[in-house]
């Protein structure tokens, strides 16, 4: 376990599609783990791999007193709308209102490789897809709402 350096937005790197997961081994399980180890130091809610350098399909997030880790996530149902602020670990001293969906589906894989679904609503669902975008390359101000 070990904390791992979170890129900045000036890093292009946060700009690159993450690569799906094809193999469920140590190393990454020694990523996930880190990857939990430096969003619980950094007091965040959610972190790509991507922000760890890391162009693979995996997020963690820590929201509602749940914690969650999933490889190659899908989308694969939303609804309602929530205005909020929003943030990233990425982007320092700006935050802005984004819409998200108020609840999602997403369908994904635990660190083994074992399918998971979760349906999460509000706060959570935010930070599903916020997480969610970093693996396709965008970043939560794209969304700003004006
Ligand atoms: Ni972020």
């Amino acid at each position: 376990m070990a904390i791992r350096d979170i890129v900045t937005d000036e890093n292009e790197i946060l700009r690159k599609i993450s690569k799906p997961v094809e193999v469920f081994d140590d190393k990454l399980a020694v990523l996930l783990d880190d990857m939990k180890d430096t969003l619980k130091k950094a007091n965040g809610a959610g972190l790509a791999a991507v922000q760890v350098g890391i162009l693979k399909r995996v997020f963690v997030v820590s929201a509602d007193n749940n914690y969650y880790e999933i490889v190659n996530p899908e989308i694969v149902e939303e609804s309602g709308v929530q205005i909020d602020d929003e943030a990233c670990l990425s982007v320092k001293n700006f935050s802005c209102k984004v819409a998200r969906p108020k609840k999602v589906k997403i369908k994904g894989f635990d660190r083994f490789g074992k399918p998971v679904e979760y349906t999460v609503t509000d706060f959570t669902a935010r930070a599903f897809c916020h997480e969610y975008d970093h693996l396709n390359g965008i970043i939560f101000y794209d969304r700003e709402e004006k």
